[in-house]
């Protein structure tokens, strides 16, 4: 790999390459901390945005209380990095997971798991019988995303109470994330459905205490709703990822009190008619699950849309002349931040348009 001296500048770096505005990011960590106090809220960010220790540290320096993974692979580096208090948002089941599940656990006592099933759960107790602790684990409730967790309270009742006859796990709380609501357009809509899936998550915490249950934390969030679920007493935690970069999706959803801090830069390889640049950077260096990229405020009467996996092109929106010429270079804005820094090794980060530091993506390709 290519590793360019600190104090590059920004127009002699190596492109594709993933830039981290170093003043914006730590301007929105400021602003998500600063709201949460305000809030009265713990927070619990989800890394599975960022992949990177480095980042997870600024965090908890900050004053997060712990971070979320999605996966197994990504809490094994964290942890690998000395980042102790870990909840993974995804549940684990089966062969080889539990037995790496039980390796983690083996090295850090506060190391949370999400369940949604009677199986999974008696699979893992089995394991964690080598544990000197027990697992601390939450129930995890649909609250209207629709896609992992124990459907009513009634459900996690029944799963609490199968948890209680086993040894290994320990219940501590419940998990209801509200995945759905996070790009909700219209503000007021997305505040008043957030507050009807906290009434759920919230209402189920409630009936698993009044059966008995001692319930410590009620977790939930992201960066499109987290005031919100902070406004519902008896939510504990929330869990907001993207905030600290951004990305194009959110900012279509109207979310305005983040700034972008992660662009891709890419340079101009070829122009073979006035109309048409096309750039280094495609499908391998921007993902498209939320549409096309775009270019930063600079260049923002142009288009750009992806030509291939390692070529993209700029257009003007009016089919007119493209100003720019070999060799320039562009910064684009990616639309899903989660997929585009999967795609990369290294963040690029730049102070007053040098590069200040190169931050590794560890957890990068960790989906297992
Ligand atoms: C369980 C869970 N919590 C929190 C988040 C963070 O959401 P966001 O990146 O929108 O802040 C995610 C993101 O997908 C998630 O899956």
């Amino acid at each position: 790999m290519h590793t360019p001296e600190l104090g590059t500048s920004l127009q002699e770096l190596e492109t594709p390459s993933l830039l981290v505005d170093l003043a914006a990011m730590e301007r929105n960590i400021k602003t998500l901390m600063g709201r949460c106090v305000q809030l009265g809220i713990t927070v619990r960010p989800h890394v599975k945005t960022c992949k990177s220790p480095a980042f997870a540290r600024l965090l908890i320096e900050a004053g997060a209380v712990g971070i979320c993974v999605a996966k197994l692979s990504e809490a094994e580096v964290m942890l690998e990095a000395g980042l102790d208090d870990i909840l993974i948002t995804t549940e684990i089941v089966a062969e080889p997971k539990i037995s790496r599940l039980l390796s983690l656990a083996t090295r850090n006592s506060k190391l949370k798991i999400v369940l949604d099933s009677q199986l999974a759960a008696a699979q893992i107790n089995e394991k964690m019988a080598q544990l000197p602790h027990r697992l601390q684990v939450l129930i995890d409730l649909n609250v209207g995303q629709n896609r992992c967790g124990v459907e009513s309270k009634e459900d996690a009742l029944s799963l609490a109470q199968a948890l209680s006859r086993l040894e290994h796990l320990q219940l501590v709380g419940i998990q209801g994330y509200e995945g759905h609501l996070q790009m909700h357009a219209d503000e007021a809509e997305r505040r008043r459905l957030c507050h009807e899936a906290m009434a759920k998550l919230v209402g189920a915490a409630d009936y698993l205490r009044q059966n008995g249950f001692e319930i410590q934390t009620v977790t939930t969030g992201g960066t499109g709703t987290f005031e919100y679920c902070a406004e519902n007493k008896g939510v504990t935690e929330v869990q907001p990822g993207s905030f600290l970069f951004m990305d194009l999706a959110y900012a279509r959803s109207g979310r305005k009190n983040f700034e972008q801090a992660l662009h891709v830069l890419s340079t101009v390889i070829s122009k073979p008619v006035a109309a048409r640049a096309v750039l280094d950077a495609g499908m391998k260096s921007l993902s498209t699950d939320s549409g096309n990229a775009c270019l930063s405020a600079e260049h923002a009467g142009l288009t750009y849309r992806p030509a291939g996996d390692e070529h993209g092109i700029l257009e003007a929106g009016s089919g007119g002349e493209v100003p720019l010429a070999i060799g320039d270079k562009v910064l684009l804005v990616p639309s899903h931040i989660d997929t585009t820094v999967n795609l990369f090794d290294n963040y690029f980060c730049m102070r007053d348009g040098k590069l200040d530091s190169i931050v590794r993506i560890s957890a990068r390709g960790k989906v297992q």
